[in-house]
């Protein structure tokens, strides 16, 4: 379980995160969308302790991390910095080494993980996203969808109990973006608990037949109402989302037609 609960955090005077409330429950799939500059990657970067927070609580599993700076915070964070894993929509691949060493680094390194236990798992996981057979290149000779699926398979070799994916396959052109989304899918049909930011609603659209919370944002409600907005849909939210679709396949639409308890509110504005 993941569970945010009053977040707060500012940058100097400008308020970011808005008293965010957002549950994740094991195996469940969320997916952040809303509009540029709403504060996405600040949530995310502040779930796994990139960034600090100013009030509110963060509990992952067993571990909570509040915002009182000390040691105690610093040995919490070395914890969650272990077990929830960040894809970025830069994949940050280290390019002196082949594509195999990046996969085992982390685990050798920080898991203390015996050299040939990490080179069979990042095998695996690297046949798990179709990378197997370019195990031995480096990674300025794979494509960008290519380079997002060793990072994938990079952060699955820490054997996270969650990943953060912000906008992976934003820069990436159609064809990648099929392949990385693929990828995902099959994670979130093998039940990895995921927090997405996308813009991809071919891939919202599919892990809404797996299962999903789709947080938007949307004003902070009054605490009388708190429930009832983290229960049910924003439709103006996602209308304003969604504008006017000329040529869309998937929108507002498709989520109001979800069930009702599969949508919850994302706080912030
Ligand atoms: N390190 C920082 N210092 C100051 N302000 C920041 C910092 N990081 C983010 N911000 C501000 O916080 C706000 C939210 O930024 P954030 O990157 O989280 O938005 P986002 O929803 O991810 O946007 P996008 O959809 O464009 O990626 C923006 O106004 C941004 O300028
Ligand atoms: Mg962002």
């Amino acid at each position: 379980m993941i569970e945010l609960t009053s977040i707060v955090k500012r940058y100097q005077q400008h308020e970011v995160l808005r008293g965010v409330n957002l549950k994740v429950a094991d195996g469940e799939v969320c997916v952040l969308l809303g509009p540029s500059v709403d504060g996405k990657s600040t949530l995310l970067r502040t779930i796994n302790g990139l960034e600090t927070f100013d009030s509110g609580t963060i509990r992952i599993g067993d571990i909570m991390l509040s915002a009182t700076v000390g040691p105690e915070r610093e040995k919490a964070l070395a914890i969650v910095r272990q077990c929830v894993g960040i894809v970025f929509q830069q994949f940050n691949l280290f390019p002196p080494r082949i594509v195999l060493q990046n996969v085992t680094e982390a685990p050798i390194h920080v898991l203390k993980q015996p050299r040939d236990v990490a080179i069979a798992a990042a095998r695996n996981l690297l046949d798990r996203v179709g990378m197997l057979a370019k195990q031995d290149v480096r990674p300025r000779s794979l494509s960008g969808g290519q380079q997002q699926r060793v990072a994938i398979a990079r952060t699955l070799a820490m054997n996270p109990e969650a990943i953060l994916f912000d906008e992976p396959t934003s820069a990436l052109d159609p064809r990648s973006t099929a392949e990385v989304i693929s990828v995902m899918t099959d994670l979130a049909a093998a039940g990895q608990r995921m927090i997405v930011v996308t813009h991809a609603m071919s891939f919202a659209k599919k892990t809404w037949l797996i299962r999903s919370t789709f947080c938007t944002p949307g004003p902070l409600p009054n605490p009388a109402r708190r429930h009832r907005y983290s229960t049910i849909p924003r439709p103006k939210s996602l209308a304003a989302f969604f504008p006017k679709p000329r040529r869309r396949k998937v929108g507002f639409a498709d989520l109001a037609a979800l069930p009702v308890h599969k949508h919850r509110c994302f706080n912030t504005l």
